[in-house]
């Protein structure tokens, strides 16, 4: 009897939030479906992609595009260009794009011009800031999925809001929680804070958003306000390529209390992230493993696409403004740890929720 045919899903990864969204989802359709994973390249340097394949135990990519960095308008077309004819090779039943990077945007174009079904995982999450580049992509990629898979209710709210059809939206968790739960064992027992000689408490800080960092001014305001944290505490600061390009060519030296640190991989960010006092950040991911994780969360951007962070106790937004984020810093370490219950479906299972309703769809 010839072998049942199997449904060929074909995922687009591209920079670091994508990889330990994906690898859960490549994990849950192991032998249930055929599996083709395309690289953009988006991201390319070590420490920023091929750690995190390795850590994440995600299987080489099948297709590496190479786009490399450049302008939004030529990074978007180039990955479209090039997809194109592996998507035509291809000829997957589904592609699965994820989060809100170039790449996300970028393939589902291309997918749904082919009239090959799109399915984006981290479906919904708006907010209301089409000056971030995110925004744009994560409205243009919902616009064009046929299976939207949210984090959070308010994803939902949001989707039905702009008119999408119901039965195409699934409340299906976090997965980047997913990768989380997995492998806080493995990052629980390495030794990064004392590899790093670590002797205080510490607040870990990230910052790699354009209008934090392009800026001369407000970055040297944040890294000013950054450099005023208390001697109590030790300040570790791993720094994205574009914000270390930022900080070189200000020329301005930076605090001695601060740290700066070559870009971490998965596992020993989080070793840090559950051992710190409070996170200081502008990333959407972060906000997200601190609520799961009670840390602390003080996030330098006016507006938040992931709200459920706020309400739920642990991240607070304080804008640009150094003095807001110097007063919340304080406040969040005086306050006794809180371990809130996690959000409802952020339980280590979403992946499995997706690939039982992208197997159910073929
Ligand atoms: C991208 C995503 C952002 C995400 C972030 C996570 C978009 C629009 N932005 O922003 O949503 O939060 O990734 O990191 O997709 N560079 C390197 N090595 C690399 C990659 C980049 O040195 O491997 C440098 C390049 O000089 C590049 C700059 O960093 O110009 C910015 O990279 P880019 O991918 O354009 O945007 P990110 O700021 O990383």
């Amino acid at each position: 009897m010839p072998p049942a045919t199997r449904i060929k899903i074909l995922h687009v990864v591209g920079a670091r939030p994508n990889f330990m969204k994906a690898a859960p989802v490549i994990a849950a359709l192991h032998g249930r479906a055929e599996q083709v994973l395309v690289h953009t390249g988006q991201h390319y340097d070590d420490a920023m992609s091929r750690v995190f394949f390795h850590q994440l135990g995600m299987p080489k990519p099948d297709v590496d595009l190479e786009v490399g960095s450049a302008s939004h308008a030529v990074q978007t077309a180039q990955i479209m260009i090039r997809l194109e004819p592996v998507i035509l090779e291809h000829r997957p039943d589904a592609v699965v794009v994820y989060g809100d990077v170039n790449s996300t945007v970028a393939a589902a174009l291309v997918a749904a011009k082919l009239l090959v079904p799109v399915a984006h995982v981290e479906a919904g999450l708006r907010s209301r800031d089409r000056t971030m580049p995110e925004e744009i992509n994560r409205i243009v990629t919902d616009r064009l999925s046929d299976h939207l898979f949210t984090p959070s209710p308010d994803g939902d709210e949001n989707l039905r809001a702009e008119g999408v059809p119901a039965e195409h939206i699934h409340l299906v968790g976090n997965v980047m929680i997913d990768t989380l739960v997995r492998l806080l064992p493995a990052a629980a027992a390495l030794p990064v804070r004392e590899r790093l000689r670590v002797e205080r408490p510490f607040v870990l800080i990230t910052l790699h958003r354009p209008s934090n960092v392009d800026d001369p001014d407000a970055l040297g305001a944040l890294m000013a306000a950054i450099g005023r944290i208390p001697p109590t505490h030790e300040v570790l600061f791993p720094v994205h390529p574009r914000t270390r390009q930022r900080l070189a060519a200000s020329g301005r030296s930076v605090a001695a209390n601060t740290r700066l640190l070559d870009p971490l991989g998965y596992l020993e960010f989080l070793s840090l992230q559950r051992q710190a006092a409070a996170v200081v950040t502008d990333s959407g991911g972060i906000q997200e493993e601190t609520t799961f994780l009670g840390i602390p969360c003080i996030t330098v951007r006016e507006n938040t696409e992931r709200p459920i962070t706020v309400s739920h106790g642990t991240n607070v937004l304080v804008g640009r403004d150094p003095k807001r984020l110097l007063a919340e810093l304080e406040s969040a370490l005086a306050r006794p740890a809180m371990r809130p219950p996690a959000p409802p479906l952020w339980d280590g299972r979403a992946a499995e929720r997706i690939a039982a309703i992208l197997l159910e769809a073929a």
